[in-house]
This record gives C-alpha cells, sequence and structure tokens, in this order.
C-alpha cells in the first residue's frame, strides 16, 4: 500500500502559491513526471493499474491540473438544497455547521459521540489531492483535507459481527429546500464494505484548498472514497453505523440497475443511459478516457478479487 506516496512529502499548495493566488489559479501536476508534485497522484499511473483487459485499447494518461476553488465550491450535487448544481452555493450558504455532532455506533465495542472539534483534534487533518468522478460523467480533482476514516473507526472498535459501514446525512427541512421534493427516501444515506471503509484511501474529509469545507462541499464532515462514484461521497454527516447486512442506500433504493452499491468507477460497465468510458473534466474542452477504479486501481483492486464487476457494479 502506497499510503506515504499518497499522503506525499510534496509541497501543498498553499506552501508554495500565496492563497490569493492558489485560490485563483488553476496548478499543474504532472502525472509521470519527475518530482514531488507527481508523487501526490502517483497512484494513478496508467501503466500496470490492471484497469485494461485484454484486447482493449489503453487509455492514453493525461495530465491533472487542480480544479479551482472556484470550480469545486460552485459545480456541486447536493440534492437536499437544489438539483440544480450552480444553486446550491447560494441555497446552502447560512447551512448551520456548528454545534455539530457525530454519533458513531453499532456493532462496535466503544460507541461514542463526536462534536466535529473532538474529531479534528483527535484526527489532524492531512492534505489528499484526488480525482472525483461523478456518476454523470464529469470530473475534478480536490486538494481535500482530512483524515482517514480508518483511524475513527479503530477508535470505536469495530465489533466481530461488523461488515458494512452505513453513513447518513443530517435531514433538517428547515434548512434544506430540497427536502420537500417528492420521491426521495431523505436521509441520504450511503454504505462501504468494512474493508473499503478501513482502505487508507477513504477519508473523512473536513476541509479543501486548506481552508474549512463550504456547506455546498459537504461541511463539517463528508466522506470521500475516490475510486468510487461521486455518490458515494456522502455529504455533512451526522451517523456512522457499523452494521452485519449491506445497507440501504438512497441510490439504490430509487433506481438500483443504474446506481449500485458498490460504484466503483470502471470505464467498461455503462450507466443503462449513458457510457462511462470518458468523462469531461470540469474546465476542459474535450473528454479524457476513464480509468479504472478511477486511476487508484493499483490500491484497490484487490479489495474485489474474484468478484464479477459488471454484476456487482
Ligand atoms: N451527499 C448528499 N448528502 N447529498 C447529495 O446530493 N451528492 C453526491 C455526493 N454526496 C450528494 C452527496 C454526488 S452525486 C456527488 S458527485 C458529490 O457529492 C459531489 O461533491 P461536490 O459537490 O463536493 O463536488
Amino acid at each position: 500500500m502506497k499510503t506515504d506516496r499518497i499522503q506525499s512529502a510534496a509541497p501543498k499548495p498553499h506552501e508554495i502559491t500565496p492563497k490569493e493566488v492558489y485560490l485563483n489559479r488553476r496548478q499543474f501536476l504532472a502525472l509521470g513526471a519527475a518530482g514531488a508534485a507527481a508523487a501526490v497522484l502517483a497512484a494513478c499511473a496508467p501503466a500496470g493499474t490492471g484497469a485494461v483487459q485484454p484486447g482493449q485499447p489503453t487509455p492514453t494518461p493525461l495530465p491533472d491540473e487542480l480544479n479551482s476553488f472556484e470550480e469545486i465550491t460552485n459545480y456541486n450535487n447536493y440534492y437536499e438544497f437544489s438539483l440544480d448544481k450552480q444553486a446550491v452555493a447560494v441555497l446552502s450558504k447560512d447551512f448551520r455547521t456548528s454545534p455539530w455532532t457525530v454519533e458513531v455506533g453499532g456493532l462496535v465495542n466503544r460507541p461514542q459521540t463526536f462534536g466535529i472539534e473532538d474529531l479534528t483534534r483527535l484526527f489532524p487533518p492531512e492534505e489528499r489531492i484526488y480525482r472525483l468522478r461523478c456518476v454523470e460523467a464529469w470530473s475534478m480533482v480536490i486538494p481535500w483535507l482530512g483524515f482517514p476514516l480508518a483511524e475513527l473507526l479503530k477508535a470505536v472498535e469495530p465489533a466481530g459481527g461488523a461488515k458494512y459501514v452505513r453513513f447518513v446525512t443530517l435531514n433538517d427541512p428547515d434548512q434544506m429546500p430540497g427536502l420537500d421534493m417528492p420521491g426521495y427516501p431523505w436521509p441520504y444515506q450511503e454504505g462501504l464494505r468494512l474493508d473499503e471503509a478501513m482502505n487508507p484511501l477513504t477519508i473523512l474529509s473536513t476541509g479543501l484548498y486548506g481552508e474549512p469545507l463550504l456547506p455546498q462541499n459537504g461541511a463539517p464532515l463528508r466522506l470521500v472514497v475516490p475510486w468510487k462514484y461521486g455518490f458515494k461521497s456522502i455529504k455533512s454527516i451526522v451517523k456512522i453505523e457499523l452494521v452485519e447486512k449491506e445497507p440501504e442506500t438512497l441510490w439504490s433504493t430509487i433506481a438500483p440497475r443504474e446506481y449500485g452499491f458498490y460504484a466503483n468507477v470502471n470505464p467498461e460497465v455503462s450507466h443503462p443511459r449513458w457510457s462511462q468510458a470518458s468523462e469531461r473534466r470540469i474546465g476542459e474542452l474535450s473528454r479524457r478516457p476513464t480509468l479504472m477504479f478511477n486511476g487508484y486501481a493499483e490500491d484497490v483492486a484487490g479489495l474485489y478479487a474474484g468478484m464479477d464487476l459488471s454484476v456487482d457494479y
């Protein structure tokens, strides 16, 4: 496992660039180029990732560049506020993120309720630059601040029968106008298998671009699972529960054929209504090939050994 490469000794954007500049400038990170910046995304190296099946053309790796703060904070999926990605920032601007507690329980030996400040004190955030690939076939590169979910789970001590982790978003109709929309089984819920949750790539994020998360990105605490479609990365978490059975999720309840529980980024398994072979990187004009497991195959493919990913999608 290459956690050290991902956590990286690379200079942080805020160490090499004044804040006013880096908040407005697209940073360039060359995939495959020598140097520390490339090491940040080294887990995404295309060769030998297992991304390509025999007989399939190898997708050409393209350089990854950070999306700007403006892009990341103004193009958001957050249905509790709106289906309009460009309206979420405005509609969520007064969302109260303090006080905030997260209940962590279920099949654990030490269930606990953490204040958000306790979490950042116990688990100091580190920077992780990850691709985010939405199931809708757009993508971004985001410099998150966060800590491994595994650290929190170890603190509550999973009990023997725990096999999955269930996550729940706040459900507050007074603050979230989208909750009035009919047809959605609120609250937003997501789930991971316990080994996926314990994988070092899986983080709970509290910030991005060196700043605390804004409401539109899931403040004060959201999940980030970079090898899965973005809908797994649930926002504004109030509850984390270890359970024995695969949990229901909002999207797999609404449309199980379209949004499976695993939701691993997979260019070879189309969504029933569109191809997943390529994506539109926000800020770019031409499409780029989608990489197996979003480019993180080297780190996560082993989690799915022996599974048929066209069945368990
Ligand atoms: N979490 C909640 N609670 N509600 C949502 O609508 N949308 C998901 C995910 N987490 C969503 C959510 C989807 S579809 C994506 S692509 C990402 O959040 C988008 O994260 P971003 O807006 O920070 O880029």
